[in-house]
């Protein structure tokens, strides 16, 4: 567990010709994943986000395209990171507020700490600060 945003570099194993796999041993990961899911097809014009967590944590890939992310902690630390490779991931820790904006052919993963809860979202950017 990490109270900054850092980039995870995962193994890339393969060669131009035949392709490459990367894998993400949960022994690698600074939590063990709960659920996995992927956001796609958002327009270029849309930032998605908006939001942080009280305790869930993430590794956001872009599998696909490019994310920029936009990450901010309580204490004011902004940062921007872009993801443009499916070898790297950004560890988004609890109390992160992120802004994400997407290529076209972007795909998100996102890997999990815990399971869906509404109630484990600030969306509200001024209760964040608090
Ligand atoms: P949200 O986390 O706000 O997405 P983003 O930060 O990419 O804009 O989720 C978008 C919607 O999907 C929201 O209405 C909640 C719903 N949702 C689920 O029902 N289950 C999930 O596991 C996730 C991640 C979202």
């Amino acid at each position: 567990m990490s109270s900054t945003p850092y980039l995870i570099h995962f193994n890339s194993i393969g060669k131009s010709d035949i392709g490459y796999i990367s894998i993400a041993e949960k022994e690698t990961l600074p939590f063990v994943p709960q659920r996995i899911y992927w956001t796609y097809y958002t327009p270029e014009d849309v930032k998605r986000g908006f939001h942080s967590h009280y305790n869930l944590e993430q590794i956001l890939v872009a599998v696909a395209g490019k994310i920029i992310v936009t990450t901010e902690m309580k204490n004011g630390n902004k940062q921007e990171f872009i993801l443009d490779t499916p070898k790297t991931g950004l560890y988004v820790p609890k109390m992160c507020w992120r802004i994400m904006q997407y290529s076209h052919n972007a795909v998100q993963m996102c890997i999990a700490s815990d399971t869906y809860t509404e109630t484990d979202y600030i969306r509200d950017y001024n209760e964040f600060l608090k």
